[in-house]
């Protein structure tokens, strides 16, 4: 019987619970929620679409009731309070330190063995501030951002390209913000071929920025942060962690020396499997990339560092 518990019912934890039942990722699926009745009432409208869809998964909806989530084997945290128009992930800090790090404690009472993939923003700090504060083993906590990202880049690439998205590889890397994600342009292929022997370098420039301000982007359009995409992209890492796939998926993991960063939780190609982190993948980078990576972690390491101003830490 496998397990999975993602807390925060709103846009994106019923969204990834959505996936994971509909894809029957796992055999039961529940959802925890501070708002009276809320996971309840979704996870028994998403059982009302097994019969049309054809899944034999189980959700199951709680109003902070931890002893639902006992023995999960994966724990998906959206918990925490999204960003409006004009505001950068950074910003959520204050808010969302406080409620992770909760929840992260009271998760792990009922589920000891659990692997974490943390989702609320800023994800980079999120991430790093449930390693800190949890004291588990560093392949057991995971920040999903990178799928995302590397999922929208792909998605502008084949806009570029006029091409199917499944038929582009591409990955971002670095902290999971606006100005500190950085999409591989140079590593891009479509079937093989390197997206910049096809795309003029304004155009691969002009998907680069578009990727960077993807999550912006459909914030103003939606007054809210974008759940299809993320939802899914959390749902993709579970997928991976349980199934024991060993996917190479751009994750938020903490770094040990790789990329010549320590103390630090930020996006690298990992190999994600039952483990967790199974394995980071050291890329070879440019010292263009190299310097953009450097500037990235001092970005995620400035956030970090709100977390003592704010008491989480
Ligand atoms: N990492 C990523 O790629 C990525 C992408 C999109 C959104 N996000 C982040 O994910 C988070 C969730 O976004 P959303 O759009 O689903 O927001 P949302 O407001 O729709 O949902 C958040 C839910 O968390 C619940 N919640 C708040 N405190 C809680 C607690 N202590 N215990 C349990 N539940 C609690 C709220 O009641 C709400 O239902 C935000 O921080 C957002 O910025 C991250």
């Amino acid at each position: 019987m496998s397990k999975v518990t993602v807390v925060g019912a709103g846009n994106v934890g019923a969204t990834c619970a959505n996936v994971l039942a509909f894809n029957e990722v796992a055999d039961e699926v529940v959802m925890l929620d501070v708002k009276e009745g809320v996971s309840e009432g979704k996870a028994m409208d998403m059982m009302q679409t097994a019969q049309l869809l054809g899944f034999d998964s189980t959700v199951v909806g709680c109003t902070n009731d931890y002893e639902k989530t006992a023995n999960s084997d994966v724990v998906v945290i959206t918990s925490g309070i999204p960003r409006k128009p004009g505001m950068t992930r950074e910003e959520l800090i204050g808010v969302n330190a406080g409620i992770v790090k909760s929840v992260a404690q009271n998760i792990l009472k009922y589920s000891p063995n659990a692997i974490l993939v943390v989702i609320s923003n800023p994800m980079d700090t999120m991430t790093y501030l449930s390693l800190k504060s949890l004291g588990v083993a560093k392949n057991r906590i995971i920040g999903m951002g990178g799928a995302l990202d590397s999922s929208r880049f792909k998605y502008f690439l084949s806009q570029a390209l006029g091409c199917n998205a499944n038929e582009v590889e591409g990955m971002v890397i670095g902290g999971h913000g606006d100005t500190t994600m950085i999409p591989l342009a140079r590593l891009a292929t479509y079937k093989g071929i390197p997206v910049s022997k096809l795309l003029s370098a304004e155009k691969l420039q002009e998907v680069v920025s578009s990727t960077m301000v993807g999550g912006a982007t459909l914030t103003k359009l939606l007054g809210t942060s974008a759940w299809y995409a993320p939802g899914a992209a959390g749902a993709f890492v579970v997928e991976s962690i349980l199934h024991n796939q060993k996917k190479m998926i751009p994750s938020c993991v903490a770094l040990d020396g790789e990329y010549g960063q320590s103390d630090i939780c930020i996006g690298v190609p990992a190999i994600i499997g039952r483990n967790g982190v199974e394995k980071i993948v050291e890329l070879d980078l440019t010292a263009d990339e190299k310097a953009l990576f450097e500037k990235s972690a001092a970005a995620v390491r400035a956030t970090n560092a709100a977390l003592k101003e704010v008491g989480a830490l």
